[in-house]
Parts: structure tokens; sequence; C-alpha cells
């Protein structure tokens, strides 16, 4: 039981969202619960699936479920409505956005493709971006197929990256594919530094460092491991370390801690007093869960020619990274 405020919006005007009223009333509405990896971990209990963003893109396209209430940021929830037109996509919190969605706008990139037409582009987009970044690009990729996506790009174009360059950066390494790339970053992973990663390494010189590929150079450099959230998971669980120093946002903990009870897991700090909580994810909680459901709104809505052309490079990406 979680003790939530007072809903002016809606006809629940009380005090306690219980998780299995939720369930109930997802029964009622035919709906499938969707939970990104960094979601409170109220939300995270009453998924149908948690995971990161390859394995919901693939859960929101497999679903024969009327309603999908997608608990992550607004790109995820809509590139679950891209993927299903005719179903019902619900966000707990409309605002729940993303600095590298943000650092790319879509008029700004159709603006520098303009400008250097004569480049003739291949756009791969990382998936945290907006439906128009989407419409702009020849392929998604996430943090979990990124490399592949890139081996698979045509060899006689030049690629630009959107819109993380950190996630750039590191695909470049691992294929040797040059790549010009969009200067966004998420504005957690690049609170990790160098130094606070070699301070909290002196203190448990045994647990290896598991690192998000949207982390800066000096840190993945430091780091025994760098992999999307999923894959985090399997190196936790593979791993035969007891301790591990964990360097992404601090919602994956209780997945690890829930599913790995019997290691300890070490969130990655930073130099500043930061909490390593991305703000936007944050912004779901299972009382406005509950409330979406009960008025199935907050919607995701998209103007058909639009979501039709975000289609196509999710598609692409699906097929590609089978
Ligand atoms: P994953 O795709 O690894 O879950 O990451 C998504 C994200 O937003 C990282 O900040
Ligand atoms: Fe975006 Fe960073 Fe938050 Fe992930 S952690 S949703 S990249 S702001």
């Amino acid at each position: 039981m979680v003790s939530a405020g007072i809903n002016f919006g809606g006809p629940r005007l009380t005090g306690v969202v219980p998780a299995e009223e939720l369930q109930e009333l997802k029964r009622e509405r035919n709906a499938v619960i969707l939970a990104h990896n960094y979601q409170v971990p109220e939300l995270q209990d009453v998924a149908d699936f948690v995971g990161d963003s390859l394995g919901l893109s693939y859960q929101a396209a497999k679903t024969d479920a009327d309603v999908i209430l997608f608990c992550g940021v607004h790109f995820m929830a809509e590139t679950a409505k891209i993927i299903n037109p005719t179903k019902r996509v619900i966000l707990p919190d409309l605002d729940a956005g993303c600095s590298l969605s943000e650092s790319c706008p879509p008029e700004r990139l159709a603006q520098f493709l303009k400008k250097n037409a004569d480049k003739n582009y291949y756009v791969i987009a990382y998936i945290n971006c907006s439906a128009g970044v989407k419409a702009l690009a020849d392929v998604i990729c996430t943090s979990g197929n990124a490399d592949k996506i890139v081996r698979a790009a045509p060899a006689d174009r030049n690629i630009l990256f959107v819109p993380d360059q950190n996630l750039g950066a590191w695909v470049m390494e691992r294929t040797g594919r040059k790549m010009d790339l969009w200067q966004g970053t998420c504005y957690i992973h690049v609170e990790f530094t160098a130094r606070s990663i070699n301070r909290i390494r002196e203190q448990y010189p045994a647990a290896p460092v598991v690192a998000h590929p949207e982390c800066t150079y000096a840190v993945r450099m430091l780091a025994d491991e760098v992999c999307s959230t999923e894959k985090m998971v399997t190196f936790c669980k593979e791993s035969p370390a007891r301790q591990i120093i964990v360097v992404t946002e601090a919602g994956l903990l209780h997945r690890l801690r829930k599913e790995i009870p019997d290691k300890t897991f070490i969130p990655g700090p930073t130099d500043n007093c930061f909490c390593g909580e991305c703000r936007f994810m944050k912004m779901n909680t299972l009382e406005k869960a509950y409330d979406a459901l009960l008025n199935m709104e907050p919607q995701i809505t998209l103007p058909e020619p639009l979501r039709k052309r975000a289609e196509l490079p999710i598609r692409r990406m699906l097929e590609l990274s089978r």
C-alpha cells in the first residue's frame, strides 16, 4: 500500500492505492503494464514486463492487449504508439521527458540535414528521441543493439548518429566505423566522473565496474563492462563477483537486488552529492499510473503521416536486431 496525494483531476480523491487495485483495473481494461528498469520500485513490481528500451520495444510490438500503460519516459511510450496505432497507449505523466531527446529538436536536425545535403547522410537515431527525429532517421537503435545496427549500415554512406555523443563514440570504438555525432548527452550519465569511479574502486577493490554507454569516455575506460541496462542485469547474474559497482541511473538497483539477492550492488557515485536518479523517470508514480488507467489518459497521440514515417526506421531496427 502506498499513500497518494489528492487527485483533483479524476474521480479518485483519497489516500491509498493498493497495487492489487491497479492489477484489478488492468484486467478490466485488458491492459499490459510495461516498465523501464529506471522506474520506481512500486511500478517495477506491478509491471508485466520490466526491461531496457529494446526489450520494451519488442514487448510493445507483440502485445495483444488493448491498452499499454507505459511506465517510462515519453519517447518510450511514443515508440510503443508508433508501432501500435490502434491501441491506446497511456503514460502516467506526460511531462516525463528526456535530456537526450530535448537536445535534438526535429527542426534543428532537418535544418542540419538540409545544410549538409552533400553528405547524403545515413541517419542512425538512438531511440531516446522524439517521433519527429525518428521520422527523419533511416534506422533506430538502442544501447542494446547499437553496434549491430551500425555494422549493418551501408558501407558507402556517411553516418550521422543522433542524439547521444557518448553512445555514438562508444559504438565507433567498438565497430571502427567513423560517424558524425550530434552533441547531445544524458544529464544523469555525464555526472559520473573518472575521479568518482576511482574513489569507489579504492573502497571496493574486488568489485567490477559495469557502466552504461551514455557515460563519458573517461568513465567507460575505467569500466570492466559497458552495456545497456538489460545486459547489465545479465552481467551481474553471470559475474562471479559478490560485489558489483553499477554506474547508471539508480532505479536499476531495485531490479538487481530483487533478482540477485545474494550479491551486493554499489551505486556508482558522482563528484557532487547527487542521487543518480533521472528526474523524468521518477515523475511516474503508482498513484499516477492508477489514475491513468482509471481515466484512460494521458494518452499518446500522433498525426498519422508522422507516425507512419517514424514507424519505418523502428521496424528496420526490430528486423535487424532479431
Ligand atoms: P537502456 O536502453 O539501456 O535501458 O537505456 C535507456 C536510457 O534512457 C538510459 O539512460
Ligand atoms: Fe533520458 Fe538520461 Fe533520463 Fe535516460 S536517464 S531517460 S537518457 S535523461
